[in-house]
């Protein structure tokens, strides 16, 4: 028997009982006639004392484990002189009786414990170590518990786990795709999914009317904490359903993680166009947490002589309660804030709203009180009050605003990870334009439906069309999305063209799905919610790196296992694989 217990599971209950232990030496204490070691596995630590009077040797033996090793151990359970109210195990150790090492370990390169000495690089290298610490193992038990509930409530309500290929041809969901080159068909290649977008339409197809899977995604692109190159989602679909119907399944569905999971019931699950989104927020996932919505100012700020205000398309402010008393300095760092390329503003216009009612603004030379005032008046802004103003292209000032806003609400503690607001947002635009390659772009994917009322625009102007699309925002972050899709032949065809696909293209890349559309396809619909996104946010954490038992870097690479990398040139040749080359 290599353990009786774990290194989590004893207290004063099992006092005095023999119990055999096995884990990992965290640390030793050397304190002359005693050694203590504390005996670490995935549910908790345990103290083991050895004592030099009672059997030196063994003693002697303790005194020699280095961290990390791997040992097993037989001993008493014994009340503690001092007492750890922190660790579970803290009133009790083990009088160790026996000592077997099952394994040595070399010194390891950082310290595994909750707050280590590794840095980032480091850690991801040694990830298997860093899997150790406690907060990292917290984190993927926290995932697994999501996957479980998922699972539960899915299959409770009808829905069938189905697992689709991952070599595939490639669907475009905005990204790139990763290629695999297919040794027995030279010259050609599999695409890994974007997301099993059009599988799970196509099992709609064949009648499995509620489909989910929790299941990996690949895209190529640029990546953030927010973003790994493979990810997983919760992928669902539904058949014989409108939009109405998925809001409430998924609804209920993340209402349910939260209280199982996190023990926290959602009160407001509220609804908002993605129209509003962008003007109140300037953000089609606005961080509900907190107010300081967008007030749009055009009116009583133009036509006063100030050229930056009067040429503007847009001048849109925010007030920042309480913050009339910043001072000039605070001011100018959020100027500079704005002003960094990554915001892009030109400049940020200031009006305080002094508690004695008096107003300063930054351009006070070509705005007298009594325009302050009307400010202010629109602004809604009271005595005590600040409001901050960015102008100029309409998208544009909405974006910066609405990074200032994000800012903003940081520093001032208004964006607590424990408070939890979710939305959906709704009516997504068709399609938008793209000025780089002058064609319009599906907003959420080619295969998404118009709102049925607006098919008549789809000629006039495709660009005012709206789409049967919903997304999912927690506190700022876009946690899951979908629409409902197109399900007529006629009706797809007429998305790929106004894409830019000619007929020819349309049918080499999606013939299968139209072609499956003729026999007999179900209206239907689905989501996606990001399961990283979900589980980092449910630890209450922006990265979703530490939700991921081997994540990337921000290049794309596992340091682990050093990936990418070259191949072998048998393996160019059997690929059919021309160059070796590596761009400089
Ligand atoms: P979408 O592209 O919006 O929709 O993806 C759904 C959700 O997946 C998460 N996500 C990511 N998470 C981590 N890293 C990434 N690189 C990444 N990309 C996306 C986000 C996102 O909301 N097929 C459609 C869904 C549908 O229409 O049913 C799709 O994939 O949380």
């Amino acid at each position: 028997m290599h353990r009786s217990h774990t290194c989590g599971d004893l207290n004063l209950k099992n006092q005095g009982i023999l119990v055999v232990l096995a884990g990992w030496v965290q640390k030793t204490r050397d304190l002359g006639g005693m050694t203590f070691v504390d005996l670490r596995d995935r549910y908790g630590i345990t103290q083991l004392v050895f004592n030099m009077d009672t059997n030196a040797e063994l003693c002697t033996q303790a005194r020699k484990l280095g961290r990390e090793y791997v040992i097993k151990i037989s001993g008493d359970v014994v009340e503690r002189e001092n007492k750890n109210p922190k660790n579970p195990t803290g009133d009790i150790e083990i009088d160790v009786k026996s000592l077997e090492v099952l394994n040595a370990s070399k010194h390891p390169p950082f310290t595994i414990e909750d707050k280590t000495d590794g840095g980032d690089d480091l850690r991801m290298q040694y990830r298997y170590l860093d899997l150790r610490r406690n907060p990292i193992q917290e984190n993927i038990m926290l995932r697994h518990r999501v996957g479980i509930e998922t699972r539960k409530y899915l299959d409770s309500i009808g829905f069938i786990d189905v697992e689709t290929p991952y070599l595939i041809k490639s669907t475009p969901e905005g990204a790139r795709d990763f290629i695999v080159p297919s040794r027995m068909n030279p010259g050609q290649f599999y695409a890994l999914p974007q997301s099993p977008q059009t599988f799970k339409q196509l099992l709609m197809v064949s009648g499995f009317d509620r489909y989910y899977q929790i299941v990996k995604c690949f895209r190529d692109e640029d990546l953030r904490a927010d973003r790994q190159p493979e990810f997983t989602q919760i992928d669902c679909e539904m058949a014989f359903v409108e939009q109405e119907d998925i809001l409430n399944t998924f609804e209920g569905m993340v209402r349910h993680l939260f209280k199982v999971v996190l023990d926290i019931e959602i009160e407001d699950f509220p609804r908002m166009d993605y129209d509003d989104a962008m003007k109140l927020y300037g953000s089609d996932k606005p961080d509900t947490r907190f107010g300081m919505t967008f007030v749009d100012i055009a009116d009583v700020a133009q036509g006063k002589g100030f050229g930056v205000f009067d040429t503007a398309e847009a001048v849109l402010g925010i007030v920042v309660q309480g913050a009339a008393e910043y001072t000039r300095k605070q001011l100018d760092k959020l100027t500079e804030w704005v002003k960094r390329p990554q915001i892009g503003a030109k400049g940020l216009i200031y009006c305080k709203i002094n508690e004695d009612g008096s107003t300063k603004s930054s351009v006070d030379k070509f705005f007298n009180e009594d325009s302050r005032e009307a400010w202010a008046e629109k602004a809604g802004a009271e005595k005590g009050d600040l409001i901050l103003i960015l102008s100029g292209e309409l998208d544009k000032t909405r974006k910066q605003l609405g990074e200032l806003r994000l800012h903003l609400g940081s520093e001032l503690g208004l964006r607590d990870p424990k408070v939890f607001k979710p939305l959906w947002v709704m009516d997504f635009p068709l399609l938008e334009w793209d000025e780089d390659t002058e064609r319009y772009h599906a907003m959420h994917h080619p295969f998404t439906s118009p709102k049925p009322d607006q098919l008549e625009l789809i000629n006039a102007d495709p660009s005012k069309v709206k789409a049967n699309a919903y997304d999912m925002v927690i506190n700022g972050v876009e946690i899951g999305g979908g629409s409902i899709r197109i399900h007529d032949r006629e009706l797809q065809s007429k998305m790929f063209d106004l894409l830019g696909f000619t007929p020819e293209e349309a049918q080499a890349q999606f013939g299968f799905l139209m072609d499956a559309f003729q026999y007999g396809a179900p209206p239907h619909g689905g989501l996606a919610l990001g399961f990283d996104r979900l589980c980092s946010m449910f630890g209450g954490s922006e990265s979703i790196r530490d939700f991921i038992a081997f994540p990337k870097n921000n290049s794309g690479r596992d340091l682990m296992i050093d990936a990418p990398s070259p191949i072998d040139n048998k393996q160019y040749d059997e690929l059919f694989l021309k160059s070796t080359h590596v761009p400089s």
